[in-house]
């Protein structure tokens, strides 16, 4: 069963910023791309490289792994380069009485 996770107010996730949290054993990272909010987790697959620590590029929607540089689509999880190429999960976001909540499964 999934559980919200109530992360932090909107205000503190400008456009282009990112805000880490644990939630039921998971590490996930929350984007704000241009005003659009996007769970991913915090764990690449290719070799559990800290992913949501990694650069951003808000026109391509993609964040880019700090250890080996594998990409990857923030909106579906999937990788767009090497060397990973197995999919990280993705979580439903949403905004509830101004605060960011994460739908973590
Ligand atoms: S750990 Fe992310 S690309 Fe290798």
């Amino acid at each position: 069963m999934a559980e919200i996770v109530s992360v932090c107010p909107a205000s503190e996730l400008p456009p282009g910023s990112v805000r880490i949290f644990e939630a039921d054993g998971l590490d996930i990272g929350v984007f704000n791309v241009d005003g659009t909010l996007y769970a991913i987790e915090d764990r690449c697959s290719h070799d559990d490289g800290p992913l949501a620590e990694g650069e951003l590029n808000a026109a391509n929607c993609t964040v880019e792994c700090p250890r080996h540089g594998a990409k990857f689509d923030l909106r579906t999880g999937k990788p767009l380069t090497l060397p990973a190429y197995e999919p990280v999960d993705v979580f439903p976001v949403h905004v509830d009485d101004n605060l960011i909540k994460v739908e973590v499964s």
